[in-house]
């Protein structure tokens, strides 16, 4: 059966783990394909708040088995902790699957991530701190722990052996800290950690085959987003994987033929948390309007996001760099109040009009936004369900929306609640 990718289209924290959970419903499987603890994806059912970093966003229902695929760096400590949340609410993990091919994240992982920002003073990528790029540097370098190597201790061992004799030093004797111990790491992982997460270490990419073989659906729940992507952002300032919907091919398993249905998730306007360039980004009372009733303050690291008008050339950007099929627009309720909208539909580039994302970065941050600028609808439409209903205001803004992307919006968030949205092609 085809399978359906949910995807960032901006830099992260548009709302995937709403629709992802909104999906999951005719799903059978949730899938994450990449990144870690730096993503943090929150559901909202019945008034409760679940706010989930590593286990996919289908968890809540009984019916889905919630993967954690090979692509995926995990913080052990982390995943124990959100079980325990989890079931602490009602919510069973039985079902969960941990891929064997996962890479782990050490405490030194960490502990370079802060001090490698540290030194990067001004220039520094505003990282989650959660080791993510370190996690992932030691898996290119082929000197990664996978989850797998937890069952054979003298593999373990071997292995942070030699990682320590080279973080070891570069911590104490480059970054003056205390060099990890191997006999209290190893205790730590194989004494602690291990036998809580043995019960859900499987061949996560046998048990999606097996599902996409018997007919079932499947999901697919990019964490991060495309702009963040270590490929295809604005980088350096990206994460460490590839959130694109090709990424979720090499990070559960799976060859493009089964995907079908690939829906970008974008909020109705931008935000980004960290550094880096931002073209549409606003820096007066619009923008204080989007973080205080938006709520942009990070999920995972409290850290109040930067904001800006919804930006067209990245959207288009996004529909080419992940085949997006349709696009699942966020928080459109945010701008109820506001007298006009702006969207941001080309670039100023040296008194140049360029339409498309400049390959050249300099050329990006050099970007200054050209404005369309549409009346506001001022009104309360958080508690609308029908697209008729919508004010024609809203109507207009999310048809400029859908030309300048050059795809259908299917559906519209009007709140955090699972179900706070229109189905606009209804
Ligand atoms: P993710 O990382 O893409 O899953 O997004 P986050 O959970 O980090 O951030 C999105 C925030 O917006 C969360 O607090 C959601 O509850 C909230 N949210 C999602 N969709 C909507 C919406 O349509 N309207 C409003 N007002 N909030 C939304
Ligand atoms: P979700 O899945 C928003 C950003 C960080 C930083 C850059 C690199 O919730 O959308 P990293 O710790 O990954 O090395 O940081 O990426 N970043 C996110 N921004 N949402 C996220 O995840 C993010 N995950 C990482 O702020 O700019
Ligand atoms: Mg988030």
């Amino acid at each position: 059966m085809p399978s359906t990718v949910v995807v960032g289209t901006q830099w992260g924290d548009e709302g995937k783990g709403k629709f992802t959970d909104l999906f999951a419903k005719e799903m059978q499987m949730v899938v994450r394909y990449q990144g870690g603890h730096n993503a943090g994806h929150t559901l909202v059912v019945n008034g409760e708040t679940t706010a989930l970093q590593l286990i996919p966003s289908g968890v809540l229902y009984d019916h889905i088995t919630p993967v954690i695929g090979n692509g995926v760096v995990v913080d052990l400590g982390v995943l124990i902790k959100e079980i325990d949340m989890l079931e602490g609410k009602g919510v069973s993990c039985d079902r969960l699957k941990l891929s064997g091919n996962a890479h782990l994240i050490f405490p030194y992982h960490q502990e370079l991530d802060v001090v490698f920002e540290r030194h990067l003073g001004a220039n520094k990528l505003g990282t989650t701190k959660r080791g993510i790029g370190p996690a992932y540097a030691d898996k290119a370098f082929r000197v990664g722990i996978r989850v797998q190597d937890l069952l054979d201790q003298e593999i373990f061992q071997e292995k942070l052996r030699v990682s320590l004799n080279e973080k070891g030093p570069l911590l104490a004797k480059v970054y003056n800290r205390l060099a990890p111990e191997i006999e209290n790491l190893s205790k730590i992982f194989l004494e602690e950690y291990l036998p809580r997460i043995q019960p859900y270490i499987a061949d996560t990419t046998d048990i999606i085959h097996t599902s996409l073989e018997a007919g079932e659906n499947i999901l697919f729940e990019g964490a991060q987003a495309t702009f963040l992507d270590l490929d295809h952002g604005t980088y350096p300032f990206v994460t460490s994987s590839n959130p694109t919907a090709g990424g979720a091919c090499a990070g559960a398993g799976v060859g493009p033929r089964h995907l079908e249905r690939i829906v970008g998730i974008a909020k109705a306007y931008t935000t980004r948390v960290g550094s880096g360039p931002f073209p549409a980004e606003l820096f007066d009372d619009i923008a204080d309007h989007f973080v205080n009733v938006g709520h942009e303050y990070g999920t995972n690291t409290g850290r109040r996001r930067r904001t800006g008008w919804f930006d067209a050339v990245m959207l288009r950007h996004a529909v080419r760099l992940n085949s997006l099929t349709e696009i699942a627009l966020t928080k459109l309720d945010v701008m109820d109040e506001l007298e006009t909208v702006k969207i941001c539909v080309a670039y100023d580039i040296d008194g140049e009009r360029v339409e498309k994302m400049p390959y050249h970065q300099s050329e990006f941050h050099k970007a200054t936004p050209i404005y369309e600028e549409l009346p506001g609808w001022k009104t309360n439409i958080s508690g609308i369900t029908n697209p008729s209903d919508l004010p024609e205001a809203a109507r207009n803004y999310i048809q400029a929306l859908e030309y300048q992307c050059g795809i259908p919006i299917s559906l519209i968030g009007v709140g955090p609640g699972r179900k706070q949205y229109i189905n606009w092609q209804s």
